[in-house]
């Protein structure tokens, strides 16, 4: 049995109340910056991750960094970072600039609401990512985790590399929409006009626009953010197709209640219902199914990548892997839900490799009122980033932290290393943990297993090196993986 994370029960018990507060932000260490701007010049939109975690190693668990005159307290304590990730949406929230660039472009859902618009948006949601819900999708899961194999079989007989990051993130938006909206896009088979690619536009749009400290795009209108204005109006025509085919189909039937089975459909429903407060606005289910894709797409796909990477650089764990895939699944070559679920080995590299290559390595908040971290003070609206991926590189949480050991993550592992998974914040934690958890550790289960069962896995090109870049997921840049059939397969 695999150690399991710490469930979403767990988390949503509060946090310890803070010390009163003994420092303020004044008092804390942190990188020397510019007059006026800060420390902005050192926030690159691309690695400014790998920046705040630099900054860890030279000032420690709590430090300072300055945006402009914005002063961010960053945290790397794990019990400090799940006490702030606790206290929400009362006193912390996401960083307000995240709501307002959504706004613009109408997305504020999920991920972007706060306060009692996320509440009411949470409560309807949840239900739709419990495991079992999830499950009952998995046939669709396989059948697009078969084209992928298709994808890459063929890539195998040509001997060509593939960038696995672009086939991974059509993989993830179809098998997200399937799930969510009962509907197969059929991405990777090309379907419907690169929708991926305008996702991804919005994508880095968002990220830069986040990160900006003024907004120059209502004044300046530069090649980027002309194109990120064309995506978004691509991805919405097309959702709002979605939404009125579901629409359609929904009110086809005198049982209209009882088939909403799907979070479209929910969504649907509850934008009619009886219930005022419980009501959703058009623009709430909009906002909500991009949401659900650009949640869905990215994480997972990164995630998948960064495994295939591990795989393809340590054949030791490879083999492992492929054992353990050949002992559970016999001759098939994608596991059932029941295999999937015996993939152990397979989960334990999951885990490692979210701990190590978490696609959201750092969470960008801000405080609603005063209120302390610890024992320092912090002002309304100062920023507070937790850095979830550092919490989880501390050799006090997890022992000898910069190696791949993914049989750490194996029950029965020699308590010879500290091993704390509830300090694996890859997911984030609190009332505001990711929803999508259990379909993403399912996609991840599938797509690896079917990849031992098919594939042995090599890195193309061991001379350029891989690297991490912030496109508001962390991806791996420049990766590319060759595929070589197994026997039989
Ligand atoms: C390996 C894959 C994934 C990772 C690493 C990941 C990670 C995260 C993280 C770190 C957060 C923020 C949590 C917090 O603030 O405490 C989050 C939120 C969220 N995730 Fe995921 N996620 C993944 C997959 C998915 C999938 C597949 C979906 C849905 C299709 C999804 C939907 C969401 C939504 C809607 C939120 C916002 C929740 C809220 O604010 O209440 N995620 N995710």
């Amino acid at each position: 049995m695999t150690a399991t994370l710490p469930t979403m029960d767990d988390s949503i018990r509060r946090g310890a109340e803070p010390a009163r507060p003994r420092r303020t932000l004044a008092d804390l260490p942190g990188p020397r910056g510019l007059p006026v701007i800060g420390n902005l010049l050192s926030i690159h939109p691309d690695r400014w991750h790998l920046e705040f975690e630099r900054w860890w190693r030279v000032h420690g668990d709590l430090f300072v960094v300055r945006l402009g005159r914005r002063p961010i307290l960053a945290v790397a304590d794990g019990e400090l970072v799940r006490d702030v990730l606790q206290r929400r949406p009362a006193v912390f929230r996401r960083m307000r600039t995240i709501e307002d660039v959504s706004r613009e472009a109408d997305m504020v859902g999920l991920f972007s609401a706060d306060g009692d618009a996320w509440r009411k948006q949470r409560q309807l949601i949840n239900p739709t990512f419990h495991a079992r819900h999830v499950e009952s999708f998995f046939p669709s899961i396989c059948e697009i985790t078969g084209r992928l194999r298709d994808l890459w079989a063929q890539a195998a007989d040509e001997r060509a590399a593939r960038d696995v990051l672009g086939d991974l993130m059509r993989y993830s938006v179809d098998v997200t929409s399937s799930v969510a909206f009962g509907r197969d896009l059929n991405s990777l088979a090309g379907g419907p006009d690169a929708l991926q690619e305008h996702l991804q536009r919005v994508f880095l749009g968002l990220n830069r626009r986040i990160l900006a400290p003024l907004p120059y795009w209502r004044y300046l209108g530069l090649p980027a953010d002309r194109a990120y204005d064309r995506a978004v109006v691509a991805v919405k025509r097309f959702i709002l197709e979605l939404v009125t085919a579901a629409r359609r189909e929904l009110e086809g039937g005198a049982d209209r209640p009882a088939r909403a089975r799907t979070l479209l459909e929910l969504m649907i429903a509850a934008r009619d219902g009886e219930d005022p407060k419980a009501r959703l606005s058009d623009a709430e289910v909009y906002a909500n199914v991009l949401t659900m894709l650009l949640a869905g797409e990215d994480t997972t796909a990164n995630t998948l990548a960064w495994i295939l990477y591990y795989l393809g650089s340590r054949p030791d764990v490879q083999a492992r892997a492929r054992e353990e895939a050949d002992r559970v699944l016999g001759g098939a070559l994608i596991p059932t839900l029941e295999q999937s679920k015996r993939l152990e080995y397979t989960s334990a590299v999951t885990h490692e490799t979210l701990r190590l290559r978490s696609a959201a390595p750092l969470l960008y908040l801000e405080a609603n009122h005063d209120t302390a971290v610890g024992d320092v003070a912090v002002p309304a609206g100062a920023g507070v980033m937790a850095l979830t991926r550092a919490v989880g590189r501390k050799p006090e949480y997890f022992g000898d932290p910069e190696s791949f050991r993914p049989e750490r993550w194996l029950a029965g592992a020699p308590a010879t290393l500290p091993h704390e998974p509830r300090m694996a914040l890859a997911f984030g934690g609190g009332p505001r943990v990711c929803p999508g958890r259990s379909m993403a550790l399912l996609e991840c289960a599938v797509t690896v297993g079917m990849v031992l069962r098919s594939f042995t896995v090599h890195l193309a090109d061991h001379t350029a090196p891989v690297r991490e870049r912030m496109a508001f997921a962390m991806q791996p840049e420049g990766l590319r993986i060759r595929f070589t059939r197994r026997g039989g397969a």
